[in-house]
């Protein structure tokens, strides 16, 4: 450790994309990101119009360690001025997780330092310690294209689970829109992009689970309807590629909206005395400028401080694993060489120096 300081190089490799980072920990509210390497396996999935996941190990395996020396050369560091490893194993591709995470064991077992098995989820749910001014507790809604949850952060490792998805996640529903409408892989940006041109109310699609009195989602509907809308009115011309893009992307919006408003009452309600300030939007689909906007609207509402991280680390990195594992590495967390990957792996699940035990 130099000057106190804990200096941990994380490995993110859960889906497609291949990360590494190495981020400094001064303390649990202060740490430097001091390299942070995202290769991204987009080009080798596309022809496919989703992740492939032999095609994904295969490039973690042939990506991993160069991404390594690079990381360590960008922070102008040497594996010896490594304290702890931190890999992500679960929840995600497993063949991804098993190459990130014994890759991890084998560097800590040659350098001789502690190893810390990562939530990659609970990754996402910590970003905001490390990149903007907040502190625990807060509201976080989780939106990528694997998962979709509002959970309450009270602390680290502790973590409430307010509500989930029922079917697909979030990114899922744009992702697999954006591929019936050929806009490409992945959805989101490409569907939120040409949803600016159009109407966000010619058509009608169904909010699920709107009027439940949980905090729960369910997308897998929302496909089905678009794919009948578009029969009906084809062929496409532009203006109406554009109308369902912004129509459909609206109903998305009004589900995360609502059920992000139930769950900060609810929060607020049940735990009255945690005094809740911020509301955190996380994951790769927080970058989505119109989700932002109306959940800024619905923070505001409730008199608490909207937060979303910089948007390359709302998407997949390592900084975020780093990070996490740093914090549960200075809460005298050690991970043992026999850990493995979990394909699923529930934040409740997470108590601290409870880590990947079970
Ligand atoms: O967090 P992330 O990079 O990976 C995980 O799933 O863990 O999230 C990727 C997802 C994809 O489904 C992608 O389509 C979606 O985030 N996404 C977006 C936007 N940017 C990325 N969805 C809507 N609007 C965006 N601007
Ligand atoms: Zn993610």
């Amino acid at each position: 450790m130099l000057n106190g300081y804990l200096t941990v190089l994380g490995i993110e490799s859960s889906c497609d994309e291949t990360a590494v980072s190495i981020v400094r920990l001064k303390n649990e509210f202060d740490g430097e990101i001091l390299s942070n390497i995202v290769f991204s396996q987009i080009d080798e999935h596309l022809p496919y119009g989703g992740v492939v996941p032999e095609i994904a190990s295969r490039s973690h395996v042939e990506s991993l360690g160069p991404l390594i020396d690079k990381a360590l050369n960008e922070a102008s560091l040497k594996l010896n001025n490594i304290d702890g490893i931190a890999a992500t194993a679960g929840p995600g591709l497993v063949g991804g997780l098993i190459v990130g995470l014994t890759t991890a064991k084998g560097i800590s077992l040659g350098a001789g330092i502690p190893l810390v098995g990562v939530n990659h989820l609970e990754g996402h749910a910590l970003t905001p310690l490390l990149t903007n001014k907040v502190s625990f507790p807060y509201v976080l809604l989780l939106i990528s294209g694997g998962h979709t949850q509002l959970i309450l952060v009270k602390d680290l490792g502790e973590y409430i689970q307010l509500g989930t998805t029922l079917d697909d996640a979030v990114g899922e529903a744009f992702d697999k829109a954006a591929k019936f409408l050929g806009l490409g892989y992945p959805g989101g940006p490409a569907l939120e992009k040409i949803s600016k041109k159009g109407s966000n109310v010619r058509f009608n699609f169904p909010r699920p689970l709107l009027k439940s009195h949980d905090c729960n989602f369910s997308f897998s509907g929302l496909k089905t309807s678009l794919i009948r809308e578009v029969k009906e009115i084809e062929p496409l011309t532009e203006n109406d590629l554009a109308d369902i893009a912004s129509s459909y992307q609206q109903a998305i919006i009004d589900c995360l909206r609502e059920k992000s408003s139930r769950a900060i009452s609810i929060a607020k309600e049940e735990y009255k005395d945690l005094n809740i300030k911020f509301f955190v939007a996380s994951g790769g689909v927080a970058s989505n400028k119109a989700i932002g906007k109306s959940l800024n609207e619905l923070a505001l509402r409730n008199s608490m401080e909207f937060v979303a991280p910089p948007i390359k680390f709302c998407t997949d990195n390592a900084a975020m694993i780093a990070w996490a594992g740093g914090l549960r590495l200075l809460n005298g967390q050690k991970d043992s060489l026999e850990i493995s990957v979990k394909s699923r792996w529930p934040l409740n699940e997470m108590k601290i120096n409870g880590g990947m035990h079970e």
